[in-house]
């Protein structure tokens, strides 16, 4: 299938997540078609193991290779550390965007010198992440506080983001950050975003940032595209197409999630 400007954009995830990337996609390139592929049957990826992760993602990225996208933004934290590399050398014709902890962005904003990253088992523990904290961070004298968000992903899932049982474990992680003296919260997970109502509980009236790496990835995303000549010029909205490894009623779900995402962030967007 050969790609033109008026082909759809990919965007890939173990499930949930991606939505907080794609919502900002959409918002920033409306007229812009999206196929939104979720891994909803093997989700979470956060406690599997490199190789498990990268046979995953090849199977969504084959996908949508198929739908005929013209670029893929991989909107996981977990996939980008384990398998974009890879999924560069396999596909060598397609434009991918990856998703790294924005722990450079952090470090350079913070006033107290410490940076809290919140992510998965995954992301925290792996070497990619060790190398970026240390370039980005802890070479210019800024302390990183990582805490794997175990039960997190599940809980978006779920839908859970407002159940008491969520706010309790995200006091366990942001509570010693806080005590910490973190004042920059990186959402190293794109399940997180959906759980920013809550986390905002947690931080009450303590002057942290929250950064959410969604606006920064559409720019890009948006700057790729205008670089090569991709970008529609269609003046009509894009649709949106939701497809998954995870039954229809999940994919349905998934779905009306993504909408009312959007439409908390316009809200969001309105307020500010
Ligand atoms: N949204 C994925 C991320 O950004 C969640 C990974 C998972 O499924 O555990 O890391």
């Amino acid at each position: 299938m050969s790609i033109t400007q008026d082909s759809p954009i990919g965007i890939l995830d173990s499930g949930m997540g991606g939505i907080s990337i794609w919502a900002e996609v959409v918002r920033q390139m409306p007229f812009e078609e999206v196929v939104y592929w979720a891994d909803s049957a093997h989700c979470p990826y956060g406690g599997r193991s490199r190789e498990e992760i990268t046979t995953l993602v090849r199977s969504g990225v084959s996908t949508l290779v198929e739908a005929g996208v013209k670029l893929i933004v991989v909107a996981c934290n977990t996939a980008t550390t384990a398998a974009i590399s890879t999924l560069r050398a396999e596909w060598t014709e397609m434009l991918f965007v990856g998703l790294e902890p924005a722990v450079k962005p952090a470090a350079r904003e913070t006033r107290s010198g410490v940076v809290g990253v919140l992510g998965t088992a995954y992301t925290v523990g792996s070497e990619m992440f060790r190398q970026t904290t240390e370039r980005y961070a802890t070479g210019i004298g800024v302390r990183v506080i990582a805490t794997a968000g175990n039960g997190l992903v599940e809980a978006v899932e779920k839908g859970w983001e407002d159940a008491p049982e969520t706010e309790r474990l995200l006091r366990d992680y942001i509570e010693p950050m806080l005590a910490e003296g973190v004042d920059e919260l990186v959402l190293a997970c794109t399940h997180f975003p959906l759980l920013i109502p809550a986390i905002r509980r947690v931080l009450g009236d303590r002057p942290v940032r929250i950064v959410d790496p969604a606006p920064a990835i559409a720019r890009h995303t948006a700057e790729l595209l205008r670089e090569r000549g991709l970008l529609t010029d269609r003046t009509s909205l894009g649709e949106s197409r939701f497809i998954g490894s995870g039954t229809a009623a999940e994919t349905e779900r998934l779905r009306k999630r993504a909408e009312q995402y959007r439409k908390h962030l316009t809200e969001e967007n309105l307020k500010h």
